[in-house]
């Protein structure tokens, strides 16, 4: 499907009177659920003070990794770069975390609040190379729209 037709579903979500928490919840369950190649959908912050990301909400498998270092893996490198990561394979990856023996391909966007790399949204996906510009743009948009929220 086009990613664009999801806009509508994520804008209700952010405009409804729920917590900020069950909205990123929600919109996690929603990618997870309309996207086929998106197989885990989660959100990390930087935790408080401390030079590490934490897991705040995700849909798809339980993962070990709640707490990431700054610099470790995708996720890390995306906390202290502030740019998006495609990554086409993750086997050929040094610097990887793998949360799932099934995950062949990952997206990370950095979530921006007033310029600051608050966070980001992290998505594996069981298909290697599953990742296009569409994806890309279209959690570029995502993250901004969250970015109101704080
Ligand atoms: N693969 C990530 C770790 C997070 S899991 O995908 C949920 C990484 O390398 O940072």
């Amino acid at each position: 499907m086009s990613l664009s037709l999801l806009k509508p579903e994520i804008e209700t979500i952010l405009s409804s009177e729920e917590t900020v928490d069950s909205k990123l919840e929600n919109i996690c369950h929603v990618l997870k659920q309309n996207v086929k190649h998106y197989d885990w959908v989660g959100f990390y912050f930087k935790n408080g003070d401390k030079p590490e990301l934490k897991l705040k909400t995700y849909a798809g498998k339980p993962t070990d990794h709640i707490i990431i270092p700054f610099g470790k893996g995708i996720c890390g490198q995306v906390a202290v770069s502030n740019e998006n990561f495609l990554v086409e394979d993750v086997s050929a990856q040094d610097n990887y975390i793998a949360c799932s023996i099934d995950v062949k391909s990952e997206i990370v966007i950095p979530l921006f609040v007033n310029g600051e790399n608050i966070g980001q949204i992290d998505i594996d996906s069981n298909t290697a190379n599953a990742f296009t510009q569409e994806d890309k743009n279209f959690l570029v948009w995502l993250n901004a729209e969250v970015a109101k929220l704080y």
